[in-house]
Formats: C-alpha cells, sequence, structure tokens
C-alpha cells in the first residue's frame, strides 16, 4: 500500500530502448520524489523493437545505482496509472520547442482528464537535446556508432537485434 505522504513521481514513455537522455532524466527527477516510478507503455498496436519486458528489464538494470527508481509496465492512461500507485506528477522531458507543442497538448489533456494530475517538464541536458529512441535505432540499423547516446548494455542488444534482423 502506497504511504500517503510519500512523494511520488510517474516518468511515463516508451523508452524502445532508453537513452543517455532519458537517464539524465530519470537520474535528476529521482532527486525530486521519494519514489520515482518509470512507466514503460506496453501499447501493443505501437510497434515496439524491444518488449515491454526487456524494455523494463534494461532500464531496472541501468538504474539499479538508483535505490529510489521503480521500473513498472503499464497500458492505458498514463493518468490512470499514476493514480493507481498514488502519483499526483507525471514527469517529462524536454529536449527543444519542436517538443512542446505535443508534451503541451498532451499536458493539458491528462489534467483536463484528471485535475489533481500535473505534468512536470525537465529540459534535457543540451549535450543530449537531439537524442531520440528513433534516430538512435536508424543509426543502429545502418551500423553506425550509437555509443555516445546509449549505455554499452543497450548498445550490446541493439546491435544484436539488428544482427538477427538482417540473417
Ligand atoms: O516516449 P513517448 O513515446 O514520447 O511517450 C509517450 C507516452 C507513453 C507518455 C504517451 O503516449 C502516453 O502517455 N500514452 C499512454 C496513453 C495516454 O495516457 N494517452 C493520453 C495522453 S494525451
Amino acid at each position: 500500500m502506497n504511504n500517503q505522504r510519500e512523494k511520488i513521481g510517474v516518468y511515463p514513455g516508451s523508452f524502445d530502448p532508453v537513452t543517455l537522455g532519458h537517464l539524465d532524466i530519470i537520474e535528476r527527477s529521482a532527486r525530486m520524489f521519494d519514489k520515482l516510478i518509470v512507466a514503460v507503455l506496453d501499447n501493443r498496436s505501437k510497434k515496439a523493437l524491444f518488449t515491454a519486458d526487456e524494455r523494463v528489464k534494461i532500464i531496472q538494470n541501468e538504474t539499479k545505482h538508483i535505490c529510489n527508481v521503480e521500473v513498472m509496465q503499464f497500458d492505458g492512461l498514463s493518468v490512470d496509472f499514476a493514480k493507481a500507485q498514488g502519483s499526483r506528477t507525471l514527469v517529462r522531458g524536454l529536449r527543444a520547442v519542436t517538443d512542446f507543442e505535443y508534451e503541451l497538448q498532451m499536458a493539458q489533456t491528462n489534467h483536463a482528464m484528471s485535475t489533481e494530475i500535473d505534468t512536470i517538464f525537465l529540459t534535457t541536458d543540451l549535450k543530449y537535446a537531439y537524442l531520440s529512441s528513433s534516430i538512435v535505432k536508424e543509426v543502429a540499423s545502418f551500423g553506425g556508432d550509437i555509443s555516445q547516446f546509449v549505455t554499452p548494455a543497450v548498445r550490446a542488444l541493439l546491435e544484436a537485434k539488428y544482427a538477427i534482423k538482417e540473417d
């Protein structure tokens, strides 16, 4: 059961796979809450490279050192998941102005659906401003060097996925 006084943040996303930009947001937002739940969307209608189980395991492995981070998967609305976990705060990263319109629309829709839920935005570190999981997958799929975008473990997993795909 959730302790009512515990401040819980929920960071929802696809994380297919988690990048250094996501990990930076996780590290920084974990400092703002008693517990941060990284919520991996298991969206069956959206084709993901990694299964939700794989994505959860990857993030668990990469956040082992942050003791107040929990990684879970969810299906459905982020606000419903946050409420079920006893959280009132969604966390999202903002990379650039181009993210803003979509993120604003999502935050406002979420707030309209659940007025008790707020979204807070952390601006990504400048060195990750251009980074996205899609771009990383694209580079990896052509055999490019992704070592500055993801951790060594994620890099190995991506390389293995694309090596298998080429067979
Ligand atoms: O990493 P992404 O793909 O940009 O994350 C998007 C995500 C998972 C946060 C968003 O698609 C989401 O919250 N999906 C769950 C369904 C939902 O709540 N939709 C309403 C948002 S307006």
